[in-house]
């Protein structure tokens, strides 16, 4: 009863803000590595623009919470199927619309075509990808969209993970396998910020570096330790960074 009482009390003084600023803790910066979207069962289309640099890719820019809010997490303890709550804002509403115009980013679009293409076969248009991210979680950053695309970049630019690996003798290749704590040292070291790391499987069930989430202010501008772990899917101790 109690607890009921001042989870009212949280929930009104959380919707009283909410009008004017999104809330949320923190944002996952997350990059995709290129081969290991593409050699999974699943496939991949390169996008109009053509083949895309054996580089990470931007996949996107998402508020987070730190604590998950609303679901029972103290009764999935004890059952299996309790509700997860809600664990990041999405689609948000917006006075300004919640649609992406391309005029906004006019000036970013070469260099978004370059770090945040589509890997999607459904469309080869990288705008179409850029535009669902922005509605899904673009609308909750309290960022106008410019400001959105740009940072994203800059955070991208500042912290080069392609570089950093290699720096770290970790390169793509079909046949070499890395440690996961030499790949989240290298880039912890690096970028002064612990990341996540997730996995997954080739064509052959063996295990890869898929994404990395590095975690941000909420300003979206610096990099943080992550405050949470992820499910990594990262089973054993070793990973592939494929070719691209
Ligand atoms: C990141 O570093 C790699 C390897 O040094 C380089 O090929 C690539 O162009 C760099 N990416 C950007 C966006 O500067």
């Amino acid at each position: 009863m109690k607890l009921a009482v001042a989870c009212g009390l949280v929930l009104s003084s959380l919707l009283a803000v909410s009008s004017t600023a999104e809330q949320f803790d923190f944002f996952y910066f997350v990059q995709q590595w290129p081969g290991s979207f593409c050699d999974t069962w699943r496939g991949c289309c390169f996008p109009d623009t053509g083949k895309p640099a054996a580089d990470f890719g931007i996949h996107g820019l998402w508020p987070n919470y730190a604590q998950c809010h609303g679901g029972d997490d103290d009764a999935s303890f004890f059952s299996i199927v309790g509700r997860r709550g809600k664990c990041w804002p999405e689609y948000c509403e917006r006075e300004d619309g919640n649609a992406l115009s391309p005029w906004e980013i006019r000036d970013l679009v070469a260099s978004l075509g370059r770090n945040w293409p589509t890997l999607s076969c459904r469309s080869g248009d990288s705008f179409e990808f850029w535009s669902y991210e922005w509605k899904k979680h673009g609308t909750c950053s309290n960022l106008r969209p410019h400001d959105y695309f740009a940072r994203a970049l800059a955070l991208k630019a500042a912290h080069n993970l392609t570089a950093i690996l290699a720096a770290a003798g970790i390169v793509p290749s079909d046949t070499e396998t890395y440690s996961l704590s030499s790949v989240s040292d290298a880039i912890a070291a690096a970028t002064g910020a612990t990341a996540n790391l997730q996995c997954n499987r080739d064509k052959d069930g063996q295990t890869q570096l898929y994404q990395v989430f590095q975690c941000v202010d909420r300003e979206a501008k610096k990099l943080i330790d992550c405050p949470l772990h992820m499910r990594s899917r990262c089973s054993g101790d070793r990973v592939k960074l494929p070719l691209f």
